[in-house]
């Protein structure tokens, strides 16, 4: 086939499918679960939902800016491990389509965004259109920016341009036809770009309309938490119903008792959020702890107990398919078990355990170090896949240095597939309800994930 029959097949085949998947695909707003009237900002009597919080309503644009900065998590994905803050070079594969790596948006006039105006710079967060008209991909999350109103984006911008310029050039993209086409994502925004600003619902209290636009407009959780559906939109019928992210689960954190957080005390899910650790609940690792580092951390009492009001009240969902981690069963975690052999049959999972690991965990998984390090009662343990317990394993916990405290290192290059197999299927024995039974080959296939 030649590339513009390629082309033609693939728009005609999008085309197709939105029309006949409208209803079903359509994103809408992400608030619409709720009842209640969601209003224009413009329209709206109550306390105003954006912005920051009270303490900073006097202080500077930088200042407002770095607070909003933090709260949209844009150091995340624009800063590579130990490089320079905003610099880019992150890289993104995406299935299918290929590598795309952040930009550089350091004030650099040359290789940053120096030289972008203010009209171009709120553009590219509410439309997904770059400098130039460029149409960017949704790996940069502007379907929920696309929320954020001006103000709060001028004041990000700010900060931004307060930074130290870094000339620096990402390595460019390897994207493969069609998807290097990128006019074609106008069909994808007409489907999954909320086409207004944040709507505050005048039906529901400040605490509730202020976490809505934490959550949604600036810190994105659905974009790891919420699964996609096969044109990579959020499926708004499972909203923070668990999905993989990075060879990771971003477990269900809707109000579910069993699959969610329901049974979460608020003193535990703000702490887990402010902290990245719950007391009886689970520290945060991976993907999970770079937001808390990046981001949570640097919130507001308020901003942190508003965001767990408004995750208290989208509906329950259960989990599918493996995505179906049930929380511990509920009460105090559950004593370890007993075990001397693994599932494999042997007890090399209890040597390496007693080798390298109880120095932190402590053999009742009670946590030797800190409490961060506690594994008896967390969901990772209870998972019968282990999966996110590999991950740990393989890549280590990089951030939690700026939380002063022991941080995870990794054992991919030391152990083998075996070793790492068999301690994870220790780990989940002895700690968790269903022991994984996870093969050196799975262990081998997510070292490439
Ligand atoms: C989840 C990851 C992620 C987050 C969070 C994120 N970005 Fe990005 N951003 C990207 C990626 C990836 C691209 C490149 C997209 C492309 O090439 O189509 C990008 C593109 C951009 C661009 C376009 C630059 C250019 O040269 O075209 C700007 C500006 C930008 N982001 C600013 C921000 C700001 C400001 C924030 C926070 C409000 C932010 N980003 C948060 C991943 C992210
Ligand atoms: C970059 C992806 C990503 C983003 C963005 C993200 N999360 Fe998570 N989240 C994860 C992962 C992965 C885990 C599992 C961490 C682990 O195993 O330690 C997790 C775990 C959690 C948990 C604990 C669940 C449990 O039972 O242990 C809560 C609560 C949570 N996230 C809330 C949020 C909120 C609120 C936001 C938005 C401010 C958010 N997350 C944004 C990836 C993400
Ligand atoms: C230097 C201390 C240290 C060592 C050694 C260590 N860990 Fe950890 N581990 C931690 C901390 C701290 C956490 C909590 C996450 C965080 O704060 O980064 C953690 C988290 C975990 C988790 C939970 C991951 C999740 O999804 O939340 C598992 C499983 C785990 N460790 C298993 C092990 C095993 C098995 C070993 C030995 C091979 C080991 N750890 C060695 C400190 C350590």
């Amino acid at each position: 086939m030649t590339r513009v029959a390629k082309l033609v097949g693939l728009v005609v085949v999008l085309v197709a499918m939105a029309a006949v998947a409208w209803p079903l695909l359509r994103s809408g707003d992400p608030t619409a679960f709720a009842s209640g009237k969601r209003v224009d900002l413009a329209d709206f009597k109550g306390a105003n939902p954006t912005g920051v919080p009270p303490s900073l309503a006097h202080a500077d644009l930088v200042a407002r800016g770095e607070y909003l900065a933090r709260a949209a998590d844009c150091a995340a994905c624009h800063t590579v491990l130990g490089g320079e803050p905003f610099a880019g070079g992150l890289a993104f594969k995406l299935p299918m389509i290929g590598t795309i790596y952040s930009p550089n948006i350091t004030p650099d006039k040359d290789t940053g965004i120096g030289a972008w105006s203010d009209d171009e710079f709120v553009r590219m967060l509410h439309e997904g259109i770059g400098k130039g008209g460029k149409h960017l991909y949704p790996a940069f999350p502007y379907p929920a920016y696309a929320l954020m109103t001006r103000d709060d984006a001028l004041a990000i911008k700010a900060y931004l341009f307060s930074l130290k310029p870094i000339e620096y050039t990402p390595p460019p993209n390897d994207v493969a036809f069609p998807f290097n086409q990128r006019y074609l994502m106008t069909f994808w925004n007409v489907l999954f770009k909320p086409g207004h600003r944040f709507q505050p619902n005048a039906d529901q209290p400040a605490e509730w309309n202020r976490g809505a636009y934490l959550v949604e407009a600036l810190g994105h959780c659905g974009d790891c938490h919420t699964p996609r559906n096969i044109l990579f939109g959020l499926k708004p019928g499972q909203k923070f119903a668990g999905a993989l992210i990075q060879g990771w689960k971003a477990y269900n954190i809707t109000p579910d008792p069993k699959w969610g957080i329901g049974e979460w005390s608020d003193a535990q899910l703000q702490g887990y959020l402010a902290h990245g650790h719950a007391d009886g609940r689970s520290s945060a690792s991976g993907p999970m702890a770079e937001v808390v580092d990046n981001s949570l951390r640097f919130l507001s009492e308020d901003d942190v107990g508003a965001m767990a009001a408004y995750l208290r009240s989208v509906p329950s969902r259960a989990a599918r398919g493996e995505l179906a981690v049930a929380q511990p069963p509920a009460g105090q975690p559950q004593p370890p078990k007993e075990v001397r052999a693994d599932s494999s049959g042997g007890t090399l999972g209890l040597r390496i355990f007693e080798g390298a690991c109880i120095g932190c965990h402590s053999l009742d998984g009670s946590g030797a170090v800190s409490k961060y390090a506690t594994l008896l009662g967390t969901r990772s343990v209870n998972d019968p896949a282990g999966t996110n317990a590999t991950q740990a394993l393989l890549q280590g916990t990089h951030v939690h240095t700026t939380l002063g405290k022991e941080f995870m290192p990794g054992f991919g290059n030391g152990y083998s597939d075996a070793e790492i197999a068999s301690v994870v299927n220790f780990v989940t024995r002895r700690f968790g309800t269903t022991a994984s039974a996870l093969t050196p080959k799975e262990v081998s296939k997510r070292r490439q994930d």
